[in-house]
């Protein structure tokens, strides 16, 4: 399985990807109001080709938590295209995206997901008990991860958009066919 770091060729796959994962009324979606106007973490996007067709993707937005705007990272959109599923993509770009994300010095990763697919990760709803979010959502499925020890003790209120200044700079790398 050859996963590589998102380039920006790859968004309008990722994005056709994703309408069919999770169909295009997704952007209504509270998770979006995350994400609107930022840009996800440059860093961390990845995905999955097989013979240059696209199998997955997940990539990585940064929030902010409470009025001390403690910085954290949204996982998701993660998605496999539907033939491919139950081979293990989706698991591999997760738990690398993790390692990368640790390395990169995060401490803190949300999401909003199913707890029986996301536990073995590590993400538990009881690290987000203290935390909201900006919009309605079934709060059993907003799921938290400490990267760093006791990253989320004392964090509380709400999660919001990070501003250009807080979220990490950088930009995609090339696409290896345009190198
Ligand atoms: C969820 C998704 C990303 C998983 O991709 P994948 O590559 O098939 O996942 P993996 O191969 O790593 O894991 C598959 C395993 O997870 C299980 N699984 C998949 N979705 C699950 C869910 N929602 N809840 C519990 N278990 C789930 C499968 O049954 C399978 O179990 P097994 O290993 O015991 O057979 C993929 O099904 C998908 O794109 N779904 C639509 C979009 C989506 O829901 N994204 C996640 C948002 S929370």
């Amino acid at each position: 399985m050859n996963i590589t770091p998102e380039c920006p060729e790859d968004d309008s796959d990722i994005e056709r990807l994703l309408d069919i994962a999770f169909g295009q009324d997704r952007v209504g979606k509270t998770v979006y109001r995350l994400r609107a106007g930022v840009a996800p973490v440059a860093d961390l996007g990845a995905v999955i080709r097989e013979d240059g067709v696209l199998k997955g993707s997940l990539r990585f937005w940064p929030v902010v938590i409470g009025e001390a705007r403690v910085p954290a990272l949204l996982l998701g959109p993660v998605a496999v295209a539907p033939a491919d599923r139950g081979k293990g993509y989706a698991r591999a770009l997760i738990w690398q995206g993790l390692d990368r994300a640790r390395e990169l010095g995060y401490g803190i990763v949300l999401l909003v997901g199913d707890e029986p697919y996301y536990l073995k990760f590590g993400f538990t709803r009881a690290l987000t008990k203290g935390l909201e979010l900006p919009g309605p959502v079934d709060l059993r499925r907003f799921l938290g991860l400490e990267l760093r020890s006791h990253a989320l003790a004392g964090v509380s209120g709400m999660v919001h958009r990070a501003n250009p200044d807080e979220a990490r700079a950088g930009s995609l790398p090339a696409c290896e066919s345009a190198a």
